[in-house]
């Protein structure tokens, strides 16, 4: 079976994909859940956060990271020099698994068209990938999240960048640290996806590194001090 993500599409009105979204019966999801959770943020955002999928808060209001994960997401954000209304964050699957569990494959693949047709809209340099499912819909299947948490590789004319999911960290306290090495990575990260971007935009051979970890970034930074 091929990954959520299939065609690349022309850019069209976000709000108009929103709006789908909140009508969506693609997949057996909505049957449970309360709202469609589209995504929202900065239309023209360099960097798109991808998460796994809405939760219980995002359920009720319709909007992404609003619950306890958001409140760290926005800290760990803040860690990159970043907030919400500088990036577009939205999920692989737009309305709440039932009890929170794990995203179906076939779920994946019919809201895949959604988040296609966002990328299409957004053109973001940098797609960060929050958690596993998000990180297998860009890194491929056999990708570990435990290997290649922190690291950048080309997908389409974009970088896309693996980081832990917030939720790991309420869940699991020690994968704060690793979470905020992730987002301590970030501006790294970005940086190569524009300079990535430019080489493209100019026909000039790419030498931004393009994978490479948080943490040899942040060794990299703080020599510079
Ligand atoms: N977890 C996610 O993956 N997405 C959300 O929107 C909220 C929590």
């Amino acid at each position: 079976m091929r990954g959520p993500l299939g065609e690349r599409h022309v850019s069209e009105p976000l709000e108009l994909i929103a709006d789908e979204v909140r009508s969506c019966t693609r997949c057996r999801l909505y049957q449970t859940a309360k709202k469609g959770v589209p995504g929202e943020g900065n239309p023209r955002a360099d960097v798109l956060l991808v998460g796994e999928g809405p939760g219980f808060h995002e359920d009720v209001q319709g909007r992404p990271f609003v619950g306890p994960a958001g409140k760290l997401l926005d800290e760990l954000l803040a860690r990159a020099g970043l907030s919400r209304e500088d990036v577009f964050i939205t999920n692989v699957v737009k309305h709440r698994p039932p009890d929170n569990r794990d995203p179906r494959p076939d779920e994946m693949e019919a809201c895949g068209d959604y988040l296609d047709r966002q990328i299409a809209a957004i053109r973001p340099k940098l797609i960060v990938t929050l958690g596993r499912h998000s990180m297998a819909t860009f890194f491929g299947p056999t990708a570990r999240i435990s290997q290649i948490h922190g690291t950048t590789k080309p997908w389409r004319d974009m970088l896309a960048y693996a980081c832990f999911h917030p939720a790991a960290a309420l869940h699991q306290p020690r994968f704060r640290e690793l979470l905020e090495q992730d987002f301590d990575g970030l501006p790294r990260a970005l940086a190569q996806a524009r300079e990535h971007a430019n080489a493209l935009a100019s026909g000039a051979p790419d030498s931004s590194p393009t994978s490479e970890t948080a943490e040899q970034a942040n060794d990299e930074q703080l020599s510079l001090f």
